[in-house]
């Protein structure tokens, strides 16, 4: 297929891109600034450029359209700011493939969308999975239950397929080894200290597995994602100790009912996303972890036997690569 990505040089944008790329789609990836991404054509646009988004759209005919693009963290800009922008891109993006006669449209959205961490809160069911009611409670979940919402009506409306994802807490392959993750801690330190894990109620996801779980979204049969969403994460939670046993320290408002969740089993449930199309997460915390470890002990021996390419591999390993302060 000839799949557009916007948002393509972001955390999840990249691997996302490079990931379609290496499954034998054609990627065009757009954003404000490009990443020098293997195996992607990329063009540097402003999506919020409704004609020169629909300009482009109308040249390429691509056969799908991801949407990531805009700002990617809650309070990561004034309120109404945050509102206004995730929406009318979203919109001027979704519009602009109907009038290209896009046949499929697949949206980021976030678990966000939900209503955890507001004060109130409280889960209504453990695990937790697409029938939980939607609570936003910021104008990041906002923009997200309005994006969406905005789904929903270009699936009813137009002859495309449109769906949309929740990815939990995204892992690039750099932050395994070292980089600062989204909310500017390591990995390690989000494992050491629960409470960090815990705002985000333990979940995650490594960006590549949002790939295969975006080829297989574009292999599905239309019936089974249109108009729908699904969550995106690993099939473990990000804890050293079940959530069972953290949950009333760390995480009240999950409730009793994560007494239920056995071992290491995560709060997010990813079934209907298996069932639907298939899909389950190739890797988890601790094998990502062990393969960073094991990679970054070789190029510290080869370093001190003086290769000089295993040198700058050791000492980079543990260094900031193109993160955002999103
Ligand atoms: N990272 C996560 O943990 C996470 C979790 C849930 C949902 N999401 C969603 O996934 C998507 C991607 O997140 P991310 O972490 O990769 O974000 P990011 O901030 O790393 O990347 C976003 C990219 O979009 C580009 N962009 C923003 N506005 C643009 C515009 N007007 N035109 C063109 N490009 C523009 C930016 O330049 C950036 O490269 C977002 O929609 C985010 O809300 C992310």
């Amino acid at each position: 297929m000839l799949v557009v990505v916007t948002g393509s040089s972001g955390r999840l944008g990249r691997s996302l891109s490079t990931g379609l790329a290496a499954s034998g789609h054609t990627v065009v990836g757009v954003d404000r600034t490009p990443a020098a991404l293997e195996g992607v054509d990329e063009r540097t646009l402003d999506v919020s450029d409704a004609r020169a988004t629909g300009a482009l759209l109308e040249s390429l005919r691509p056969d799908a359209v991801v949407h990531l693009a805009g700002i990617a963290v809650p309070f990561g800009a004034p309120e109404r700011e945050l509102l206004v922008t995730n929406t009318s891109l979203a919109h001027t993006v979704f519009d602009a493939a109907a009038r290209a006669g896009v046949r499929r449209v697949l949206a980021a959205s976030s678990p966000t969308v939900i209503g955890y961490g507001a004060p109130t809160w409280r889960a209504a069911d453990v695990p937790i999975d697409e029938t939980h009611p939607t609570q936003p409670a910021h104008a990041y979940a906002l923009s997200k239950h309005v994006i969406e919402e905005a789904v929903r009506m270009f699936a009813r409306t137009t002859s495309g397929v449109y769906g949309f994802f929740r990815p939990c807490y995204v892992i690039s392959p750099e932050e395994w080894r070292g980089a600062p993750t989204q909310q500017g801690h390591t990995v390690a330190e989000r494992l050491a200290d629960p409470g960090l894990a815990a705002v985000s109620l333990f979940n995650y996801v490594d960006a590549r597995d949002v790939a295969s779980f975006v080829d297989a979204w574009l292999a599905a049969p239309a019936d089974a994602v249109d108009g729908e969403g699904f969550f995106v994460g690993a099939a473990d939670a990000l804890a050293e100790r079940p959530v069972a046993d953290l949950w009333r320290e760390y995480a009240p408002a999950l409730g009793a009912g994560a007494d239920a969740l056995v071992g290491t089993s995560p709060v997010f449930s990813i079934d209907k996303a298996a069932d639907r199309l298939g899909w389950r997460p190739q890797r988890d915390w601790r094998s990502e972890l062990a393969a960073a470890g094991a990679a970054l002990a070789t190029a510290t021996s080869a370093a001190a036997a003086g290769a000089p390419d295993a040198q700058s591999a050791a000492s980079g390993a543990a260094t900031t690569t193109g993160s955002r302060a999103s």
